[in-house]
């Protein structure tokens, strides 16, 4: 009988997640009951917001339960239908978790068309990283030709995504991100006008100053911290935050204090930070992504995918993405179809 390799949380980690929060199990592969399709999955997502599932905290989101299902977003074929939305062979994607095979009523899952881009996109540049890039940006900040927008996170999944959008609506894009490798992906192949790497420079904001000398009109904060401390010291008059991740502080065992920098320069810069949910923009996905979909195709809109091979390889995955061991959208092949 076919077995289903599935991950599930082991243990709530207690600052960096590591190896044996995780465990590996088979079971079965399941049958679909009447309305339910099997799909078996080709690519599983590892997320940041992942972490925060794992701790018993009251979030969005329930947390995870120890010995439940890692979830999370996949990408894979129908197997088997007996739900009238969909035939056997169709791709969909679908909150489908870190396994082989998922049964699924339907809800929630959507179709994927191989023709428009490699279907593992749909997890990143034309999925949830890249709408959140798109609505954190365009929706939150209203960035207008001629400003400085400066992202953190800059090479991520979102990340890259931000200041590819930024550059298309004509503004400056700065990034900052981990790495020198990573800074020149960025400012080479993705066209950001500048970059640093906060990992060797000492003085953040004496680097913001040379890269940013008209000051900052928009910042796109992924990791919080001392980052955006110093950012917002820079920040123009009338300045647009959006808040969409705080990456630096999921790990941390003791939270850190904050935000008081921030809060003096929102008031004396009349300026405006909003956090926000991707899902919250859900009405308009279907357009947002018919547009992001043109973008890549006329090459505006460039993405790089990192692939870990193996279910059993995925909290590896998850670890060193939190880690910063990615350039753009870090993914895991659960199963090569050609082979
Ligand atoms: N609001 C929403 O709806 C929404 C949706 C999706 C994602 N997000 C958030 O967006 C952010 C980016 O997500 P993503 O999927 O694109 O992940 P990602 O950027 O592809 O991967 C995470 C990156 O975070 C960086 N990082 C890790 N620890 C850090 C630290 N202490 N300080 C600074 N950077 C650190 C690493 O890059 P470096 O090498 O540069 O350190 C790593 O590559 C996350 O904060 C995530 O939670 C929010």
């Amino acid at each position: 009988m076919a077995q289903n390799k599935q991950i599930l949380l082991a243990g709530r980690p207690l600052g960096f997640p590591k190896e044996s929060d995780f465990k590996l199990v088979e079971s079965p592969v399941p049958k679909p009951a009447d309305g339910q399709i099997l799909v078996r999955s080709i690519f599983v997502s590892v997320d940041p917001y992942m972490r925060g599932r794992m701790d018993d905290v009251k979030s969005y989101a329930p947390s995870v339960q120890i010995g439940g299902l890692m979830g999370g977003g996949a990408v894979g074929r129908v197997l088997e239908s007996n739900n009238a939305s969909f035939r056997e062979g169709d791709i969909v994607q679908g909150m489908f978790g870190w396994q082989e095979y998922a049964v699924s009523d339907g809800e929630a899952v959507r179709k994927i068309d191989p023709d428009i881009a490699p279907i593992s996109t749909s997890l990143g540049i034309l999925g949830m990283p890249g709408l959140t890039a798109y609505f954190g940006l365009l929706e939150i900040c209203n960035p207008q030709p001629g400003e400085t927008v400066v992202v953190s996170g800059a090479a991520g999944a979102v990340g890259t995504v931000v200041g590819q959008i930024a550059k298309i609506k004509g503004c400056r894009a700065i990034g900052i991100a981990g790495g020198d490798d990573k800074i020149a992906y960025i400012t080479g192949e993705l066209g950001f006008d500048g970059a640093f790497n906060y990992k060797t420079v000492d003085d953040y904001g004496q680097k913001l100053r040379e890269l940013c000398p008209s000051g900052i009109d928009v910042y796109f904060d992924n990791v919080g911290g001392e980052i955006t401390d110093a950012v917002f010291r820079q920040i123009n008059s009338k300045a647009r935050i959006s808040i969409c991740g705080q990456i630096s502080q999921y790990n941390l065992e003791k939270q850190e204090m904050g935000p008081r920098i921030i809060l003096r320069s929102l008031l004396t810069k009349q300026a405006r930070a909003e956090g926000f949910l991707v899902f919250q923009f859900s009405d308009k996905y279907p357009q947002a992504l018919i547009q992001m979909a043109e973008w890549v195709r006329t090459g505006q809109l460039k993405y790089k995918e990192e692939i870990e091979e193996g279910i059993e390889n995925t909290p590896r995955a998850f670890m060193a993405m939190l880690s910063g061991r990615n350039t753009g959208k870090q993914l895991v092949r659960v199963w090569d179809e050609g082979s």
